[in-house]
């Protein structure tokens, strides 16, 4: 990893990479990409180990706290999995004032991610339509090492933390769904963890989708029912789900005992979401797409994210669980009125990462104290 000139707060590399913009979109797409791909992972390096945040850039406020699964958390936003792949990153955004906190997706084994046309974990960023599109491909350290890792020395008691597992894509589906139940097993016995994420809607890796619902029922038998602690466990699924079989996972994911259902991951629904794309990002959204495939996130996501939370909430409101069941959106959440509509349907959390990079670049180390002004 390439060492900073300047030891500079990170909004100011990500300020630079705005101005430079207008420069950088004369390039050839392929190379835009390079510099995008190789500058996200020396701007999250300089992000996560910031140290000279103020911590009174966000007060608690007990207005917007809640409790859920008997878990405090001080506001209902916090970042999506796969913005602190190796667990960094915490005491920069509980300090920012995050309500709660993900690291992973993490998987049994390392793993190094894609790589294609001499890009390593190809991403780019489409600013002007509020999007980005990843084939980052699971980059982790594996969960051998993770599941050991200390998190933080201060953590606070209102901004919890969870971690996102995944099955790997390395192995035959059975074997590696045996590996996945015993990382399960090794952060449940992590006490610094609070509840945990199962993700089961990567775009970016080769798994071959298969149907999800016996996948979660082993989970079920070998995991769920076992737990020894109170760790709530969250399905995330893709926001490409289609409402009848998210009404039938919601079914099963309650009656196997999951806490949650998060909606959800990024799309590869590129005909639709094509137009709402900016024109002047169309040719990078299409070379991309066509290059490398990935998941689109950011607001191209924001309708659909909601509509499906709106049915899965009607659905646990339906069938009454016995268990505390919450929504969880993710999906283009960028703004105060996206959390307000989040709200009025009965959506319980909300998680963003596109969004909230854009509004870090706008407002800096005030990026949570910002939405929440007037609140
Ligand atoms: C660079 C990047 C990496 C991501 N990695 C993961 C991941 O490892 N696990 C996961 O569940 N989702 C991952 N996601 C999806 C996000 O967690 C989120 O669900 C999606 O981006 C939609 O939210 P957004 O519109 O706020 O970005 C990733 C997204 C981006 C942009």
């Amino acid at each position: 990893m390439e060492k900073p000139l300047f030891n500079l707060p990170a909004y100011y590399y990500s300020r630079f990479y705005h101005c430079l913009l207008p420069i950088l979109s004369k390039l050839p797409v392929s190379q835009q990409i390079k510099i995008a791909s190789r500058g996200r992972l020396f701007f999250m390096q300089q992000f996560s180990k910031q140290k000279f945040i103020q911590t009174d850039t966000f007060s608690e406020n007990n207005r917007l706290s809640k409790t859920l699964w008997g878990i405090k958390f001080r506001t209902p936003l916090g970042n999506s999995a796969g913005m602190f792949k190796n667990g960094e990153g915490y005491d920069t955004v509980a300090k920012l004032g995050a309500g709660f906190y993900i690291g992973g997706t993490s998987t049994a084994n390392p793993r190094n991610g894609n790589s294609k046309n001499g890009i390593d974990l190809p991403f780019i960023s489409l600013p002007k339509s509020g999007a980005a599109i990843n084939w980052l491909g699971l980059p982790n350290l594996g969960d051998d090492k993770l599941h050991k890792k200390i998190i933080t020395e201060s953590k606070l008691a209102d901004c919890p933390i969870g971690w996102s597992v995944m099955r790997s894509p390395d192995y035959a589906e059975s074997e590696g769904i045996e590996h996945l139940i015993n990382s399960l097993w090794l952060y449940h016995d992590n006490p610094q963890i609070d509840f945990l994420e199962l993700n089961e809607s990567c775009p970016n890796i080769k798994a071959g989708g298969g149907n999800i619902i016996p996948r979660i029922e082993q989970i079920s038998i070998a995991f769920l029912q076992k737990r020894q602690r109170k760790l709530p466990i969250i399905l995330k699924i893709s926001n490409d789900i289609d409402e009848n079989a998210l009404v039938e996972i919601i079914h099963s994911a309650i009656n196997l005992g999951f806490d949650g259902i998060n909606l959800g991951n990024t799309s590869t629904n590129y005909v639709d979401l094509r137009h709402w794309i900016d024109l002047d990002d169309r040719k990078l959204f299409d070379y991309f797409t066509q290059t490398f495939g990935g998941g689109v996130s950011g607001k191209v996501l924001g309708n659909n994210s909601l509509t499906l939370c709106a049915t899965a909430v009607n659905e646990v409101r339906r069938i009454k669980p016995q268990q505390e069941f919450h929504v969880i959106r993710s999906g283009g959440i960028n703004s105060p009125e996206d959390i307000v509509a989040s709200e009025k349907i009965g959506v319980s959390l909300n998680q963003w990462y596109t969004g909230f990079f854009d509004n870090y670049t706008r407002y800096g180390n005030n990026v949570y104290k910002n939405l929440y002004a007037g609140k």
